[in-house]
């Protein structure tokens, strides 16, 4: 089946408008002392953003369409940006940033052990001297492990233009061994009588990680200064906290 990542309209659709994490990536791309690499950039939901705010950016994705759809947003804009394909253990760019980030869960496509830390070995390759990475991913709450598989979820909806609204079904299956999730996921165009206009199913895989695992892992990759929160206004993470961002310095 489908990745989700075919689809870069129906992801603009859904995901281009958040903006609850865009100023810690503002902030440290103003105060990055050189350029900055948006790792698994997507649409450029974010580095469109930085590159507004004045950010030398490049990005690196794995799938071609959401590239293409960043190219076009970008020239749309008047906006440089070098972009380049890559998945995260393989990606290879000519130069080297004071900065790079992964937003928005995409480090949970890696899917082993193995890809985390050869990623983590990547990202540290393309780092200048002091340069820093900064990543966030949802923090696996009791409840994500707990909850029933296989169950459509409804994940968001937002107006889609002319009384139509997008959906976004997620049904989940965990293995709680190996931290990973399997998503069935189904997308609606739903008219402004309630019918399903369009529906477009996808498949993709995550793998969640905790503090301890990301430190270690971040260590082992050369990393050190490694701070963990909770939230975008940096308070600590907590055992129960939705968010884990991450920042680590070379
Ligand atoms: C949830 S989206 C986040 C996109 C963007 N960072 C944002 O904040 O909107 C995850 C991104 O990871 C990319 N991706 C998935 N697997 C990848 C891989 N193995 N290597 C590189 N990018 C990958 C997808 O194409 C997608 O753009």
């Amino acid at each position: 089946m489908e990745s989700p990542f075919e689809r870069p309209e129906l992801y603009d659709l859904l995901f281009d408008t958040l903006e609850f994490d865009l100023e810690i990536y503002k902030s440290a791309a103003r105060g990055a002392r050189g350029p900055v690499l948006d790792l698994a950039c997507g649409t450029g939901r974010v580095g469109l953003k930085l590159l507004e705010d004045g950010a030398q950016l490049d990005g690196v994705d794995l799938y071609e369409p959401m590239l293409a759809h960043f190219r076009k947003k970008a020239d749309a804009r008047g906006l440089k940006v070098n972009l380049y394909r890559g998945g995260f253990t393989n990606f290879q760019t000519p130069r080297k940033y004071a900065l790079v980030v992964c937003a928005f869960n995409a480090f949970a496509h890696n899917l082993t052990q193995a890809d985390q830390l050869e990623t983590l070995r990547r990202v540290r390759d393309h780092l200048l001297p002091g340069g820093a990475f900064l990543c966030h991913m949802s923090f696996p709450s009791a409840e994500l492990w707990s909850g029933p598989d296989g169950v459509p979820i409804l994940e968001a909806e937002v107006p889609a233009g002319g009384g139509r609204m997008v959906k976004i079904y997620d049904s989940r299956t965990k293995n709680p061994l190996e931290q990973t999730q399997h998503s069935e996921m189904e997308i609606q165009i739903v008219g402004a009588d309630g019918g399903v206009i369009e529906s477009h199913k996808s498949e993709t895989d995550v793998r969640w990680i905790y503090k301890p695992e990301f430190e270690l892992l971040l260590t082992t990759a050369g990393f050190s200064k490694i701070n963990f929160f909770g939230d975008f206004d940096r308070s600590p993470l907590r055992a129960d906290s939705k968010q884990l961002i991450v920042t680590a310095h070379l």
